[in-house]
């Protein structure tokens, strides 16, 4: 090989090497920024703990936007302030707002007006002291918006005013009102998912001086619409009425006989908690979690959110939501959108929140094991109610025959059925009755039904093993 060649190749072979030792580095270093760029992987749990924490603040305080319905077309908040204040009518005092169950967060209030109210020095019959605590953000579930001189600009709505109520750590400070649900109260500590079966939605709603959005949209008056409003009662709220405009079920059967006619058609405010592992919700099983979730946020709540069921477009069951277009609501610009962004978080939230457990001494534990035997034994209830998560998983449905009771409620839901019951926990809902319309005032009344419906052929003994053993169940 001739020196020059040489050279060349030596040189050829260091240019070459060269050129791999760059682009090793550029490599490397591109390696490297790649490698600075990611964020360092998230442990799930921490991350569970962030999504936790945003769907409660949710739950809680997050109206979508629904003031623009409640104050703005409803003018709710007149009503509440009453005409001395600047609103309409005589107001809502504290005493009148325990009296239709909304709930005071204690955590909320300054130590010494604690102790003020304990000691009867808060007139509890003045609004102006319903719009103090509004300020302090201490009703449950409900917002005030205040204009800069004091007096109520709106009020908004969120999940936690049906779906949530207070334990009894301050029974002193009821005012009277009555609250017999087992360990709760009137003023005291958030009780989060809990039904609150005090609430009465439709006296609430009543006091709106303006209803004509519903009386436009069902098509009767306002006094009708105050009229149904107030057949609701405690403990209750119509969500399809919207949609179909019946208020009220002709005829309420149970086994085969007639208990009541012109029942209305509101159902009893389920718990938001217990619900991990349970595919379709509400009491006819419109849908998941995150689909219900979305439901009520902008159709019954009327926060601003994007919503698509197309089931609703079917006329003949969904006369009311098929004309104005509920199926499909407007396709508004995301940064408009307060609902969906919220939905994961949210339903995170409600999947976390624990089982609350009965008190000791609230059951027998001795019979509630033998009625533990009853309940997947000759009683048959696991068939349907399935250990732990006492509804079937899978498709949680059934036509109203096959638990013997009318058809009414199913027929006002896509699939024209009921859903088994989720019973976890079921000692924490047993105001208002059992089943969607709370037709069966106690559980007895509820086992001597099925019973009936099952001939089962239980004896008295049995039947109350049976709701011993409901009275523990937990999820
Ligand atoms: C005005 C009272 C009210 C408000 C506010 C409300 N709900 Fe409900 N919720 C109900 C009633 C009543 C039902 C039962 C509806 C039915 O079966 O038709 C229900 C059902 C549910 C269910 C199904 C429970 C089950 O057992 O399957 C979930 C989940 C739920 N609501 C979550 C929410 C969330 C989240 C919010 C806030 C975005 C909310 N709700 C706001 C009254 C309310
Ligand atoms: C065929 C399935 C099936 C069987 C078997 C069954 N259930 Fe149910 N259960 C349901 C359905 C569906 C509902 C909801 C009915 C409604 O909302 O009108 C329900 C509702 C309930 C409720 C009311 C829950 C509430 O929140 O109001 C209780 C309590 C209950 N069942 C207990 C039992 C017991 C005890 C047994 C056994 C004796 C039993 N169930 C057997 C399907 C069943």
């Amino acid at each position: 090989m001739a020196r020059s060649t040489t050279r060349t190749w030596l040189v050829s072979v260091s240019v070459l090497w060269l050129l791999t030792l760059a682009l090793a580095v550029g490599r490397s270093r591109f390696g490297d920024q790649q490698e600075t760029a990611k964020q360092p992987v998230m442990d799930p749990v921490q991350n569970a703990e962030q999504k936790v924490k945003r769907g409660r603040q949710t739950f809680r305080f997050d109206t979508f936007g629904d003031e623009a319905f409640w104050g703005g077309t409803l003018k709710l908040h007149q009503a509440i302030e009453g005409a001395r204040l600047g609103g309409v009518g005589p107001g809502v005092s504290p005493r009148t707002a325990l009296a239709v169950g909304l709930k005071i967060d204690v955590a909320a209030l300054p130590d010494d007006l604690v102790d003020q109210i304990g000691k009867g020095k808060v007139n509890l019959d003045d609004p102006a002291v319903t719009l103090a605590l509004l300020r302090l953000n201490a009703v449950l579930g409900v917002t005030g918006e205040f204009n800069a001189n004091g007096t109520l600009k709106s009020i908004g709505i969120q999940c936690a005013l049906c779906h949530s109520t207070v334990d009894d750590s301050h029974p002193s400070l009821c005012a009277g009102a009555v609250t017999p649900n087992p360990g709760t109260g009137c003023v005291g500590r958030r009780l989060d998912g809990w039904a609150n079966r005090d609430l009465n939605v439709g006296a609430i709603v009543a006091l709106a001086p303006d209803l004509s959005a519903f009386a436009a949209l069902l098509g009767v008056s306002q006094n009708t619409v105050r009229t149904v409003l107030r057949s609701w009662g405690p403990g209750k709220f119509d969500a399809e009425l919207i949609l179909d405009g019946k208020a009220f079920n002709p005829k309420q059967i149970s086994n085969g006989v007639v208990t009541r006619t012109n029942v209305p058609g509101a159902t009893l405010i389920p718990p938001a908690f217990g619900l991990g592992g349970v595919n379709l919700h509400t009491w006819t099983g419109w849908g998941s979690v995150p689909h219900w979730n979305a439901f009520v946020a902008n159709l019954e709540m009327h926060g601003s959110g994007r919503f698509f069921d197309p089931r609703l477009d079917n006329a003949a069951q969904f006369p009311i939501a098929a004309t104005h277009g509920f199926a499909d609501l407007p396709h508004i610009n995301p940064d408009d959108d307060r609902i969906t962004s919220k939905l994961s978080d949210l339903q995170f939230y409600q999947l976390s929140i624990p089982s609350p457990q009965p008190r000791a001494g609230s059951f027998d534990p001795a019979a509630a094991k033998r009625g533990d035997e009853l309940f997947s034994g000759k009683a048959g209830c696991n068939n349907c109610h399935v250990e732990p998560v006492w509804t079937e998983p899978g498709w949680n449905l059934h036509t109203p025959a096959e638990v013997c009771v009318d058809a009414f409620q199913a027929d006002r839901a896509p699939d024209q059925r009921y859903r088994t019951s989720p019973i976890g926990a079921i000692f924490t809902h047993t105001k208002g009755g059992f089943f969607h319309d709370g037709r069966f005032p106690t559980l007895a009344a509820v086992v001597d039904h099925y019973n009936t419906c099952f001939h089962l052929g239980l004896s008295t003994g049995e039947r109350h093993d049976l709701i011993q053993y409901l009275f523990s169940l937990t999820f």
